[in-house]
């Protein structure tokens, strides 16, 4: 933890390109870290890692409308600016990147990223046009920071693989770096979402990992038939009175595949809702 370093925040997109302008010339490697804010640790691990890795880290909060669909929680997503701040100035973030909605989809806004055949599995037919909402503003994001790695959390797996997709296709020339799942200590991965759970919901909401855990430790046993692991999850979840599962599945880790049968890297990757909250989770096997 380096406090000692001042946060400065920059809320104009051509504010943030000269300072990017200013970094290059200066040979001072950028790290990069996009978030929509209501940081907690899993945040915090991605920004102390940038820290460790570059000379300047930005961090980015912005809430970004088009990846929410009709219905979705874009209006009432937690928004913590003052505690926020607290936290980038604890990792040592340099710069905050913390845009007006205007500078980012300006009047007559058109052009945006459809992300293909990764972005039609998992969370893809639950939220349609979410993950090309995400890959767009990420896409803008990257050109108006321009940094030389950007760090993203395995909790989102789906956004992840999508994100170095598009880096591939479009041979943009920027290091993703993948940072593992960071947990609550009875299991539950860390999110922004968290905080809209009842006490009762929250203690349901544990089983998720646990689920994620049975399908893995059935898997070590010796089953590798996809269908016998997730009726592993199917049942811790239902035992929780988690009723409402979007899915549970194995699929090949890089291509999104389903499997029939598992091998050692597969992700196992689930979706539930818990009233009116989406909580996702996923493991590699
Ligand atoms: P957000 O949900 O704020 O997440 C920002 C980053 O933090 C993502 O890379 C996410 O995977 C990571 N993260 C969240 N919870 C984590 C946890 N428990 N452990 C480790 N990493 C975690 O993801 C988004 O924002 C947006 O879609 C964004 C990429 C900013 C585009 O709008």
């Amino acid at each position: 933890m380096s406090s000692a370093r001042p946060l400065f925040v920059l809320n104009r997109a051509c504010e943030m390109r000269e300072v990017s302008d200013a970094c290059r010339k200066a040979g001072k490697k950028l790290g990069f870290v996009p978030t929509m804010g209501a940081l907690h640790r899993g945040h915090v691990s991605l920004l102390e890692e940038s820290v460790r890795r570059a000379e300047v880290t930005v961090a980015s909060i912005f809430v970004n409308p088009t990846q929410f669909g009709p219905g979705e929680d874009f209006d009432r997503y937690e928004r913590d600016y003052e505690g926020d701040i607290k936290k980038l100035k604890g990792c040592g973030v340099d710069y905050l990147f913390y845009p007006d909605i205007s500078d980012i989809y300006p009047d007559g806004f058109g052009t945006t990223v459809s992300v293909g055949n990764l972005g039609d599995c998992l969370c893809g037919p639950f939220r349609p046009g979410h993950f090309n909402g995400v890959a767009t503003v990420v896409l803008k994001l990257f050109n108006i920071v321009r940094p030389d790695f950007a760090v993203f959390g395995r909790k989102d797996y789906q956004q992840l693989k999508i994100i170095q997709k598009m880096v591939r296709d479009f041979n943009m020339d920027i290091e993703i770096v993948e940072m593992p799942i960071v947990r609550e200590p009875d299991g539950l991965a860390m999110s922004s979402r968290n905080a809209y759970l009842s006490a009762d919901q929250r203690t349901k909401a544990a089983e998720v990992n646990k689920a994620l855990s049975e399908v893995a430790k059935k898997f070590r046993s010796g089953c590798d038939d996809c269908k016998i692991l997730l009726a592993e999850a199917d049942m811790v979840l239902r035992m929780a009175q988690i009723n409402d599962i979007d899915y549970t599945e194995i699929r090949d880790p890089e291509t999104l595949e389903l499997r029939q049968r598992a091998v050692k890297g597969d992700l196992v990757a689930l979706a539930v809702r818990l009233g009116n909250t989406r909580l996702i989770d996923n493991r590699v096997l």
